[in-house]
């Protein structure tokens, strides 16, 4: 999960990196408050999340509280790289002398983690990393021996930091990577972290990624979560402890083991070629104990997707065998009643399949088609996603 600025900075200052003051607004009556409170000069900041704020016309500073109330006024809304903004960050404004670049990310790649660093902050650092690749610093940091004091020095002298605030951006850098373990981030990233005229080192942008797998561990996480961001669907699936995702096509999908859906995606995919192009609309993965109340819970999220036109259940029986899964399918079905509106295409293999397929026939719901196999199955959803959106 990706954090906001004002969220990323909070988690900053609750573990000792220097931040300064500020308060989220959602009106523009909010954000004058908020300047009055601070005081004197502020920037009011779109809180969305993605970077380049600054130069889509997000990141505006204003002398006193009049002028950050026009200024919230004329971010709130503003579309930017496709983020509408519907909170501004009022913080207290810094007078920059320089400003540097400080990361933490998890370097899948190389199964380490990365610090990168940069004397030369501001500017986007995929630009930097482009034009002036010398000037960033990508030192290895390994997980067991961490970042002290003397790691973060090297780090930073091989940015090339000035000698003036060395040990000061180290300690923050310390601090930086306490953030990054401690909240089980895969990015803690400060883009600037600057050095005002008095020579004191602030963080001003905060990026942070969270390891979802870990949320476990962080019950306060939840807290971080945007609720009014969040897929509908997306949110109805975590509630009842499914593992789907949403995508941007039209034959709903509901599988058992993660391989066996990411295939039949696959192989949707490609029969959709021939059904003008309809494609797969999630990826849903109802485990192993595949019980009626599970595939009921699974079938009313991809049946409540307005964009699904068909739904393919692919099962292949295993410890739970294809007769539980089809009782499952025709429980599910009765405790949706009405709800249920869209044809499905069933096909189970596996243990017991003679049986599945035979409470399946017996059952014989007008929406259920029972194809033998995966091709023929997918090619069949594919099919009838392209006829019901013709006739939709
Ligand atoms: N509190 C602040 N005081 C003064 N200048 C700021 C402040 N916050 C941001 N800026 C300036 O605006 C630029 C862009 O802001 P930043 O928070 O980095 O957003 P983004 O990375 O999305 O463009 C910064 O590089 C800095 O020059
Ligand atoms: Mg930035």
């Amino acid at each position: 999960m990706d954090l906001y600025e004002y969220q990323a900075k909070d988690l900053f200052a609750a573990h000792g990196v220097p931040v300064l003051p500020g308060a989220v607004a959602s009106n523009a009556e909010e954000a004058r408050a908020a300047a009055e409170r601070i005081g004197g000069q502020v920037v009011v900041k779109a809180q969305v999340k993605t970077g380049g704020r600054g130069k889509a016309g997000g990141v505006k500073l204003a002398q006193n509280a009049d002028e950050a109330q026009e200024k919230a006024e004329a971010i709130l809304g503003l579309d930017i790289k496709g983020h509408i903004t519907r909170r501004v960050l009022v913080t207290e404004a810094s007078d920059i002398a320089e400003e540097y670049y400080v990361s933490f990310l998890l370097d899948r790649a190389n199964r380490t983690f990365l610090a990168m660093a940069s004397a030369e902050g501001g500017m986007e650092i995929e630009q930097l990393a482009v034009e002036r690749p010398e000037a960033l610093a990508k030192v290895p940091v390994d997980a067991i021996a961490g970042v002290d004091k003397a790691k973060a020095v090297e780090i930073l002298t091989v940015a090339r930091f000035p000698e003036a605030i060395l040990e000061q951006a180290a300690d923050v850098v310390v601090k930086l990577w306490e953030t990054f373990v401690a909240e089980d981030a895969t990015l803690v990233e400060v883009n600037p972290l600057v050095r005002d005229p008095q020579d004191k080192v602030v963080a001003l942008d905060g990026k942070v990624t969270l390891d979802d797998n870990a949320s476990f561990r962080h019950p306060s996480h939840e807290e971080l979560v945007d609720k009014q961001a969040e897929n509908p669907l997306e949110a109805k699936a975590k509630a009842k402890d499914l593992n789907y995702v949403k995508l941007d096509g039209e034959v709903g999908i509901i599988g058992n083991g993660a391989g066996l859906v990411m295939s039949t995606l696959d192989v949707v995919a490609y029969a959709g070629e021939k059904h003008g192009g309809v494609k797969p609309a999630n990826f849903l993965d109802i485990g192993g104990g595949a019980s009626a109340e599970v595939m009921a819970a699974g079938l009313d999220v991809i049946l409540n997707d307005p964009a699904v036109k068909s739904v393919f259940v692919n099962v292949f029986g295993g410890i739970t065998a294809c007769d539980a899964v089809a009782n499952g399918i025709v429980e599910a079905l009765k405790i949706l009643g009405d709800e249920a509106s869209k044809p499905l295409v069933v096909r189970l293999d596996g243990n017991n399949v003679e049986e599945g397929r035979a409470i399946l026939a017996e059952a014989n719901h007008p929406l259920v088609t029972l194809v033998d196999t995966m091709d023929n199955a997918a090619d069949r959803a594919a099919e009838l996603a392209t006829e019901n959106s013709v006739g939709a």
